[in-house]
């Protein structure tokens, strides 16, 4: 009987061994990974020789050192590596565990800074329904991952919530995807009216949703007027790229995308891909000028180990053109996609960028009626694709926080183009078992 706090209740296989994009478990069954890790983390695979060369070496020189004691050379090297691919204007990176630590620290940061202009009163966040920013009290709170939330309601703090870009099933007829995005920051400006500028502190947004709602991206033009509204009131936009950041979209940044650049930006998964836990906050050189240090911090922030395994990453990544390979095998995997299901009888949507694409399901294509959600089909994606071999992320909630089913495809970004066509193969014989019980 285990004696792990498991995070499931279901009865899990045992991981041994992983090479590429495959995981072997224990009874010797292989597993072809088309999730990176599951949450979008491993994005080299599970043994890049490299990384796995640098952690080694490091390990048995300096694994950690408080990094209010020393800095060193992997701290500075990360960080310069980090600062001089980052959007214009993001000058400064501080380190911490994960993503959740990251946005935590993103919203510290903000609120320094506020402090020391003494704008006191700014303390509400605006953040976006269907969002994911995180797993702790905080975090949670400012997100919209309602079936967690319930579990501890009356505990979270609260943010002031506008909707999220849903153009499947929230554009109106007759309206362009660029008023839909105009609609969308006229939402936002009303809440800061609402609420009085002066009180609030920063926007958080997904670049590109995550794996909780399938790759929601946003409007045309959508990010530059938010951008607009957040320099004429003097709120920090905060861009949250824990799962979508450092080449996921097929850009490095997917703010790139937007032609803006946020005042912070919170990168985390692919930074050290799955090898060391690690995040990264990235802030404006003036947000830096103004508060000079962070009072807050983890005891694992600049973790050493983690910051050589981030750095060979982050090294590897560019200098053998993953970002460009995302892009590539992300079309194909898209194309294939909509080859496959695009007129399959309950395929509602199929959307995403670079290696992040998802499928929301239907029951009715005509009426965009979602499944029930008592038939669970989002878990029987999960298992019946498994089944075959091939792991994704399927959820459901994307609607209203419980209706809605989707399966999440994000794969490395060294997939080869006969494994992203296996993971199509996979899938689609996976999607026909759990389609044919519901
Ligand atoms: C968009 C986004 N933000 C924040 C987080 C939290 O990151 P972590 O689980 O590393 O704390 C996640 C994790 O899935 C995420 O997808």
């Amino acid at each position: 009987m285990s004696k792990v706090f498991h995070r499931t209740a279901k009865s899990l296989p045992v991981a041994v061994k992983g090479e590429g994009v495959w995981i072997t478990d224990r009874a010797g069954r292989k597993y072809l990974d088309a999730s990176s890790g599951g949450v979008g983390l491993t994005c080299l695979g599970f043994r890049h020789p490299r990384v796995v060369e640098a952690i080694t070496r490091q390990a048995s020189t300096l694994p950690f050192i408080h990094s209010s004691l020393f800095t060193t050379d992997p701290l500075e090297e990360l960080a310069d590596e980090l600062v001089t691919n980052a959007p214009p204007g993001l000058e400064k990176a501080f380190f911490v565990s994960g993503g959740s630590e990251a946005i935590e620290a993103a919203l510290m940061i903000a609120k320094q800074c506020a402090v020391v202009r003494g704008e006191l009163r700014r303390n509400h966040v605006i953040s976006r329904h269907k969002s994911f920013h995180g797993g702790t009290i905080a975090t949670l709170g400012v997100g919209d991952f309602r079936v967690r939330k319930k579990l501890f309601e009356g505990f979270l703090p609260d943010t002031i919530k506008v909707s999220a870009p849903y153009e499947y099933r929230e554009m109106r007829s007759g309206e362009t995807d660029q008023m839909y995005g105009e609609r969308l920051a006229k939402e936002l400006e009303a809440a800061i009216g609402d609420a009085g500028p002066e009180t609030i502190l920063a926007f958080i947004a997904e670049t590109v949703s995550g794996g909780g709602v399938g790759a929601l991206s946003s409007p045309p033009g959508y990010f530059k007027r938010v951008r607009e509204i957040c320099d004429r009131h003097g709120i920090f936009l905060i861009l949250d790229e824990v799962y979508c950041g450092l080449g996921r979209t097929g850009k490095l940044h997917a703010c790139e995308a937007e032609g803006i650049v946020p005042d912070i930006l919170v990168v985390a998964k692919g930074l050290a891909a799955g090898f060391a836990p690690i995040g990264a906050v990235l802030t404006k050189g003036r947000i830096h000028e103004e508060i000079k240090s962070f009072g807050g911090g983890f005891t694992h922030s600049g973790h050493t180990l983690s910051c050589v395994a981030a750095l060979v990453v982050q090294r590897t990544v560019r200098e053998e053109g993953l970002v460009e390979n995302a892009e590539v095998q992300g079309n194909l995997l898209r194309r294939l996609l909509e080859e496959r299901f695009g007129n399959h009888r309950y395929t509602g949507d199929i959307r995403g960028r670079g290696m992040m694409q998802a499928i929301e399901f239907v029951s009715d294509r005509n009426t965009k009626e979602p499944f029930d959600p008592e038939k669970g089909l989002a878990a029987k994606i999960s298992q019946a694709c498994l089944n075959e071999g091939l792991i994704c992320w399927a959820m459901n909630g994307v609607v209203d926080g419980y209706r809605g089913d989707h399966v999440m495809l994000a794969p490395a970004f060294i997939v080869r183009p006969e494994e992203v066509h296996d993971i199509v193969d996979r899938l689609e014989r996976g999607l026909d078992k759990a389609l044919e019980r519901v």
